[in-house]
């Protein structure tokens, strides 16, 4: 049988050639090593999903603590089950959502507009740290109510958050510093904003509010462990999305020419893009009451583990998976994840996407990506570019 292993070397080299072969041999991949699963297939994962009240995040939803049985640190909303998870994303929600999108796309695009303009000069900028990051971590402050002046402080604790060590499986210590780092920061912004008094309208204000279905509020320590998701779950996917996508779009000119040609087509490319390189390599949930998926019996306390990028490539569920193609636009992808944890940010992702392809394509549309100078670094988690610099005239 295929031998796969969520750390292994090859699968934080280049898993997709594994996982296509997990989905023909053993879509339900065994983990012995954890007594748990592995599911590969997009009807799957989908419908595994939809057993929500058969599934707990309370021991997370990555890493090592999931597949260990080990209740989570980081207790983020992410890691919240039931009503408790219910009432507070709702209450987030309005932060998010499509009309939240669309009230900063303007601030967007005046952020990505003054990132181009700085680097008009020279000719290159690095589409992840100089510009998809720069959007996605003030879009963060903004959403979260922290300066925005801050935005280079958290940029470099989310790349601590996501350091891997050869070796060490999950995050390593530098990490652990860098979630003490944040939530120090988070937990002070929590306890400045109460003192204050004042209010902005921002999720600060909400998680200050909030109160839980017995009326207790959240404590500022709290608070700063449902922010430090906002910040980690938006800074590091998005730029890695937006650095593949130029990828794809140079490697296909003639797609590329299609979308500057009619960018009303930005919305349905970036889905391709979404789908064709798939970020998050993993996340999961453990089984708290037995139940079936057609032949498979998933029993109470076993860690499931959900490859969404082998989702995205499954032939079953998209026309031959491994072509890109802007003008595919499927009805579902799993890129977000799916039922009651799906992705909160999913809008605000994608209108990131859309404006940032909209100023690129719009001013330097025969951009070049400087392959020499691409790094991607190896992990388990969240693959993609950490630089992705291209070259351009204005
Ligand atoms: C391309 C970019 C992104 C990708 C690929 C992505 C991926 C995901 C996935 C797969 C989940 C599901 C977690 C689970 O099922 O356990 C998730 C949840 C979440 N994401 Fe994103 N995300 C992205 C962007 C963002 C952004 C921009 C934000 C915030 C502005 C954000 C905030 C969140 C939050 C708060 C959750 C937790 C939702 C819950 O547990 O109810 N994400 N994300």
């Amino acid at each position: 049988m295929i031998e796969y292993d969520p750390y292994m070397p090859e699968i934080k080299e280049d898993p997709l050639p594994i996982y296509a072969r997990m989905r023909e041999e053993c879509p339900i991949y065994p983990l012995e090593r954890w007594g748990g699963w592995a599911l590969t297939r997009f009807q799957d994962i989908w419908d595994f999903c939809s057993h929500g009240d058969s599934l707990s995040s309370a021991n997370g939803n990555q890493g090592p603590t999931l597949l260990e049985g080990r209740p989570s640190a980081l207790q983020t909303l992410a890691g919240m089950d039931g009503e408790a998870h219910r009432r507070l994303r709702k209450a987030l929600f309005p932060h998010f959502g499509p009309s939240a999108a669309r009230r900063l796309a303007d601030p967007m695009r005046t952020w990505a507009r003054e990132c181009i303009e700085a680097h008009l000069e020279s000719g290159r900028i690095d589409a992840v740290r100089e510009l998809g990051q720069q959007i996605a971590v003030r879009v963060s402050c903004t959403i979260g109510g922290v300066p925005v002046s801050d935005c280079d402080l958290l940029l470099d604790l989310v790349h601590r958050f996501f350091a891997r060590e050869e070796g060490v499986e999950g995050m390593v210590e530098e990490g652990r510093n860098a979630v003490l780092g944040l939530w120090d920061y988070l937990e002070t912004a929590a306890r400045e904003r109460r003192a204050s008094g004042r209010e902005y309208g921002d999720a600060l204000d909400t998680l200050t509010q909030f109160r839980d279905q017995d009326g207790q509020p959240l404590s500022d320590e709290r608070i700063a462990r449902h922010m430090l998701l906002l910040v980690v779950g938006a800074t590091e996917t998005f730029p890695k999305v937006f650095a593949t996508a130029l990828l794809r779009l140079e490697q296909h000119p003639d797609q590329r020419r299609d979308l500057c040609a009619d960018p009303s087509l930005i919305p349905t490319a970036l889905m391709e893009a979404l789908r064709f390189d798939t970020p998050t390599q993993w996340l999961g949930r453990t089984v708290i009451r037995d139940f079936a998926l057609g032949e498979h019996r998933f029993e109470a306390g076993q860690p499931v583990i959900l490859l969404f990028p082998s989702a995205n490539r499954d032939a079953a569920e998209f026309d031959q998976p491994d072509r890109f193609d802007i003008h595919r636009n499927p009805p579902r992808i799993l890129t977000f994840g799916q039922g009651d944890h799906r992705c909160l940010g999913n809008h605000m992702a994608q209108m990131e996407g859309r404006i940032l392809l909209e100023e690129v394509l719009g001013r330097f549309p025969e951009y070049t990506v400087l392959r020499d100078e691409t790094v991607h670094p190896p992990t388990e988690f969240v693959q993609g570019y950490s630089h992705f610099p291209i070259a351009f005239q204005a």
